[in-house]
């Protein structure tokens, strides 16, 4: 009991503390990337259509280009411009490097062009620390600038951090920035929180999961429904965590609070899960990647927060537009991307009725099935209302028809809801079923057994898929290579063991 009593306490304070002042806060959004080391990076126009025809909305560039940022004067797409690594010492050292910066990067383009947010460096605390003493002052700097041009109101300076800085983070409650960066940090922070600016981090829950396989489960990572007992629940909050993601925005929120930091919110500045990698990765994979980024896509449009800030979304960048063909090794560095550089998709996110974001996400074939793991009355429940009411034609999930084996309720439930979901014209909502059905890229057809929807019933009329190819219809694409400053070195990783490790004690909690 006294241990409930005081965990109310500490949720009180803790939301109470929390201000209600920050343009963060208002409709949460979910923006892309956009690296450049692509062999065939679209010219700024051509990207900029690109851009619009996809729907996007909010966009971080990692350096300043003028000629991207000439194109996006008035199409209304907001932009993160970025002070790249090797620039920082040269605006740290001088207010008049710092205020020409602004003046050329930013005051000529504003506010044609919607510049949002200047991300001075990126991981400058792990990728090279001894620029830590100067990454305060050049923000300042800048920030000076952007008073004088009187603009500091509409565009924020912060910095992407790594979430290796964060040690312990599972559960969240108990998580604290590294200790040994906490005087240059708290400074930052405090600036943040003066001028009104977001912290920005760089989250891999990918990596937390590879370093953590076998452990917590991958549904846990991919925001797949969970049953109860799955469920992470934090020993000191008694906060229940469905999902990685949210559990390590909090752990950001923790560490903050823990250097009674209370009046900055988290902007999710990198986020996403690789479509493919080398033999040693066999999770990074199209099917994985599509249902990360569509689940974290609908998890922010959704606007449920986190177990401990549910008034707050964090607003997510996802990691990356491109596939960066040009990366070096491993192969999953070049593979994060939603689109080739032709633009041509690498997969086709679910995200339908999950806002505007992203045009055309069914160009292929989708599918709907049963959720792994659900129980099996409710699967039922859903399966007798989906050939019955639903009207789903259940004719082949009769005895002795193609798809009566293997004769279980998941398999013939899959079969209903696919059947449903496409009679319904993949229509959003129609994959639901009180959550025990989920939508998948991957046929689930099996021997003689074809769902509706397959390819190969595609030739039959009533089968017939509306697959026609809009997106790449897409624009003419003519070679254009951006010479790119940014990241020198794998920093992904950063000290991932240290979260693997609190992430099993984390697990290892709850199982007691
Ligand atoms: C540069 O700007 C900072 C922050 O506004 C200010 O404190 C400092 O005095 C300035 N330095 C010079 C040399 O003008
Ligand atoms: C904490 O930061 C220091 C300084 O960057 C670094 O040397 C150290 O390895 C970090 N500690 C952990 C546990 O990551
Ligand atoms: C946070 O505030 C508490 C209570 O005012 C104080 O005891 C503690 O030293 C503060 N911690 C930091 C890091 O400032
Ligand atoms: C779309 O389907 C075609 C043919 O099955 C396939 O080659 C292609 O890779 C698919 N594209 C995506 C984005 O899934
Ligand atoms: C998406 O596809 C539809 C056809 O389904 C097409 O009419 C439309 O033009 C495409 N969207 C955009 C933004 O072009
Ligand atoms: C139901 O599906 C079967 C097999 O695909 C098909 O032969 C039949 O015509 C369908 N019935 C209706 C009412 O669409
Ligand atoms: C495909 O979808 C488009 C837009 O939804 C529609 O106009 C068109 O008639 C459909 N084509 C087929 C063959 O169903």
């Amino acid at each position: 009991m006294a241990i409930l009593i005081n965990t109310c306490i500490f949720l009180l304070l803790v939301c109470c503390c929390f201000p209600t002042t920050s343009s963060e806060r208002d409709e949460p959004y979910v923006g892309v990337n956009i690296g450049t080391d692509v062999s065939n990076f679209p010219s700024p126009s051509d990207l900029v259509s690109f851009l619009q025809f996809q729907k996007i909305t909010h966009i971080r560039l990692y350096d300043a280009d003028p000629q991207i940022l000439k194109s996006l004067a008035k199409s209304k797409i907001r932009v993160i411009i970025s002070v790249p690594n090797n620039q920082l010492l040269a605006i740290g050292s001088s207010n008049t490097t710092a205020a020409t910066w602004i003046q050329r990067n930013v005051v000529a383009h504003y506010p044609e062009t919607l510049i949002t947010h200047i991300a001075v460096g990126d991981e400058v605390f792990t990728t090279i620390p001894s620029s830590n003493p100067i990454l305060l002052t050049a923000m300042q700097s800048l920030y000076s600038a952007l008073v004088v041009a009187n603009l500091h109101q509409n565009i924020k300076i912060s910095t992407p951090c790594s979430a290796s800085i964060i040690l312990d983070a599972f559960p969240p409650s108990q998580a604290f920035f590294n200790q040994s960066l906490v005087p240059t940090l708290l400074p930052i922070l405090e600036f943040l929180g003066k001028t009104g600016s977001p912290l920005m981090m760089n989250l891999y829950p990918y990596y937390v999961f590879m370093e953590n396989k076998g452990v917590v489960p991958i549904d846990n990572f991919l925001f797949k429904p969970l049953i109860p007992s799955k469920e992470m629940v934090d020993p000191n909050t008694l906060l229940h965590y469905t999902n990685v993601f949210d559990a390590m925005v909090d752990s950001v929120y923790f560490s903050m609070r823990n250097l009674n930091v209370t009046n900055v919110v988290v902007l999710v500045s990198e986020i996403g899960w690789p479509s493919k990698g080398d033999s040693t990765e066999s999770f990074a994979t199209v099917d994985n990647a599509d249902t990360y980024n569509s689940n974290l896509i609908k998890h922010v449009l959704d606007r449920t927060g986190t177990p401990l800030h549910p008034e707050i979304t964090s607003s997510v960048f996802l990691y990356e537009l491109f596939n960066e063909d040009l990366r070096s090794p491993p192969i999953s560095e070049a593979n994060w991307g939603l689109f080739y550089g032709n633009t041509t998709p690498v997969y086709l996110l679910h995200v339908a009725g999950s806002g505007t974001f992203l045009a055309n996400d069914t160009t292929n074939q989708t599918y709907c099935i049963a959720v792994d793991g659900m129980d099996l009355r409710t699967l039922q429940a859903a399966l007798d209302w989906a050939c019955g009411p639903g009207r789903a034609n259940c004719s082949e999930i009769q005895p002795g028809e193609a798809c009566y084996q293997p004769n279980n309720v998941r398999n013939h439930a899959s079969y209903a809801f696919d059947s449903y979901y496409q009679k319904e014209g993949r229509a959003s909502g129609s994959c639901d079923f009180k959550g025990v059905a989920t939508v998948t890229t991957t046929d689930p057809s099996h021997g003689s057994c074809i769902f509706p929807g397959s390819k190969k019933t595609s030739n039959k009329p009533k089968e017939m898929v509306n697959n026609s190819d809009e997106a790449s219809g897409a624009q003419r694409v003519k070679s254009f290579v951006i010479v790119s400053s940014r990241r020198t070195s794998a920093i992904h990783k950063g000290s991932r063991y240290f979260i693997a490790v609190a992430l099993l004690t984390f697990v290892f909690l709850f199982l007691l």
